[in-house]
Order: structure tokens, then sequence, then C-alpha cells
């Protein structure tokens, strides 16, 4: 299973990054798999931690894809990395092992300290419909339009009926997002 988190790592300056990245738990470890380039993984590869942050805000997400990475950060306990201040729940962990690959290697973590902050108050279908468009948004110079703007309408169902204020802001923020990609405003390029 593949769950989807937001990745805290420290650059060797100082400064923290975050990411969201979709993570696996396997008996032991954790599986970070960052494509090529990622400051993520420089950042692990340098400094050999970070923090597995789980959050239902989704407007982390969407505001790490459209510039809004100003989110409160805490110090982590047992790493040298920020954490999320508000979460769930957050996972300390070590680099291990990587295993090489020339277009996303995975990174082989060990957990060194978790800890539980706020209840799970359970799925919100428009919290899904904002991670899947965020998905997306990190994809758009590889997706053709049509079916981005296909998949759109069909998620606005869910954020429509269930979305509170957060769900909303994070959902507009995406679509300021891929509007922007439309008309080439972010200039990176305009519809084919
Ligand atoms: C829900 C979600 C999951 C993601 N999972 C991954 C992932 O597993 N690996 C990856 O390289 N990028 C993933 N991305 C895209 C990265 O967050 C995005 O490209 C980021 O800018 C790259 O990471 P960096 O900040 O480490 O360079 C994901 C994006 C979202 C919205």
């Amino acid at each position: 299973m593949i769950q989807e988190v937001i990745i805290t790592t420290r650059h060797p300056d100082g400064r923290a990054h975050m990411a969201p990245m979709g993570i696996r738990h396997t008996g032991q470890h954790i599986i970070i798999a960052p494509f090529r380039p990622s400051t993520t993984l420089d950042n692990l590869l340098a400094g050999r931690s970070a923090v597995v942050n789980y959050t239902d805000d989704v407007r982390i997400f969407a505001g790490c894809l459209s510039g809004r990475t100003d989110w409160p950060l805490v110090d982590a306990q047992q790493v040298p990395v920020s954490r999320l201040a508000e979460s769930l729940a957050h996972t300390e962990v070590e680099l291990e092992t990587v295993k090489e690959d020339p277009e996303r290697p995975r990174l082989i973590c060990r957990p060194v300290f978790t800890q539980t902050h706020s209840p799970f108050m359970g799925f919100n279908r428009a919290q899904a419909s904002v991670l899947e468009l965020a998905i997306l948004v990190s994809r758009l110079d590889r997706l053709p339009m049509g079916q981005v703007l296909r998949v759109i309408d069909y998620l606005r169902i869910a954020v429509d009926k269930t979305a509170g204020p957060r769900e909303q802001d994070a959902w507009d923020w995406l679509i300021e997002r891929v509007v922007a990609f439309q008309t080439g405003a972010d200039g990176t390029r305009g519809l084919p």
C-alpha cells in the first residue's frame, strides 16, 4: 500500500524542505522513492534523515505544488530535521540503504521515533479529490490537457458536495495552477 504524506528534510544550509511523497511501509522500514531530480533525495543523501508527516490537511499538499510552503514547523525529537507543527502523527527516520536507480532510487529508511498528535476523524471525499488533483498538477507537463480537464470535472463533484474551507482553498490553489499552465502564465507552456 502507498500512503501519501509530507516528507520534511533539511538542506545542508539548515533550511527545511517539504514535499508530498508516496511511501510504502514494509515490516521494519519505510521506503521513500523520489524521482530524479529531487531536493528530497539530495537532502536525504546528504543528511541521512527525514520526517514522515501524516496529515489530513490537504492544503499542505496543494500548497507545496503552488508555492505555499510556509507551514509552521517545529524541531523533531531524534533527527536534526523539522516536522510539521500540526499533523495527525509523524515518524522520524534515518536512511539505511539506497537501492540505486537512474530514474527513481528507493531510499530504505529505518523509523527511529513515532508520535501521534491528533485522532483520525474519518475519510473525506473532497480530501481524496484534492490529493488526486495534486498528483495531476505535479504531472501537468506529461499529461494530455483534455484528460486532465475531464478528471477535474469528475473530482469536482466530491469537492462541491463535501469540502470544508481547507479543502476548498486547496482545490482553488490547484485549479489556479492548472489555469496558469493552460494559459502559459506560469512560464512553462500553453495549451498544445
Ligand atoms: C500526493 C503526491 C504524491 C507524490 N509522490 C511522489 C513520489 O513518491 N516521488 C516523487 O518523486 N514525487 C512525488 N510527488 C511529486 C513531488 O511532490 C513533487 O514533484 C516535488 O516537487 C518533487 O520533490 P522535491 O521537492 O524533492 O524535488 C508527489 C506529489 C503528490 C501531490
